[in-house]
């Protein structure tokens, strides 16, 4: 009879371990959950100032050409222009307006975007070029 108390003992001890080393690897995920919702609406909030700074910095720097599509310059819009284009990838496509080719000017010809800013208008190019 003791013997079977003292099983049933440390049956009831085992579970118990058990059941609390679970509960306690939860604990993390459970924060990591409710952090969450906010981070999304931060990404979602950069993305979407990132955006609008793409539609600025273009209207600002690259409308001039882009907008007639002057010199062979891919017309912003003209899918058929941009197909294979937008194929090159959008790190390619920014290579090339940083650094110019043939009668596009290296950054639209204003030295003072930095790299991340010429990224921003060339993605809204390709963005409205689909
Ligand atoms: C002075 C006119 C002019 C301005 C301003 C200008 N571009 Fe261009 N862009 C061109 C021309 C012309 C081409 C075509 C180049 C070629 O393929 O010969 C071109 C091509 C491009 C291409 C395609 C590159 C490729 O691989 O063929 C991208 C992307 C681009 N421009 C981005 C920009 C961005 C971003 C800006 C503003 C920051 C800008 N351009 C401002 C004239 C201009």
């Amino acid at each position: 009879m003791k013997t079977i108390t003292l099983i049933l003992a440390l049956i009831l001890l085992t579970l118990f371990t058990i059941f609390t080393a679970c509960s306690k690897q939860e604990e993390p995920k459970t924060v990591a959950e409710k952090k969450t919702p906010p981070i999304q609406a931060a990404e979602k909030a950069a993305a979407a100032a990132n955006n609008h700074n793409g539609q600025t910095i273009y209207a600002d720097n690259c409308a001039s050409c882009h907008n007639s599509g002057v010199m062979k310059a891919p017309k912003i819009g003209d899918t058929q222009a941009w197909t294979g284009l937008i194929a090159e990838g959008s790190e390619s496509l920014t290579a090339v307006a940083i650094n110019g080719k043939e009668q596009m000017p290296p950054k639209g010809g204003n030295m003072l975007l930095s790299d991340a800013e010429v990224k921003a208008a060339v993605d809204y190019m390709i963005e409205q070029s689909r």
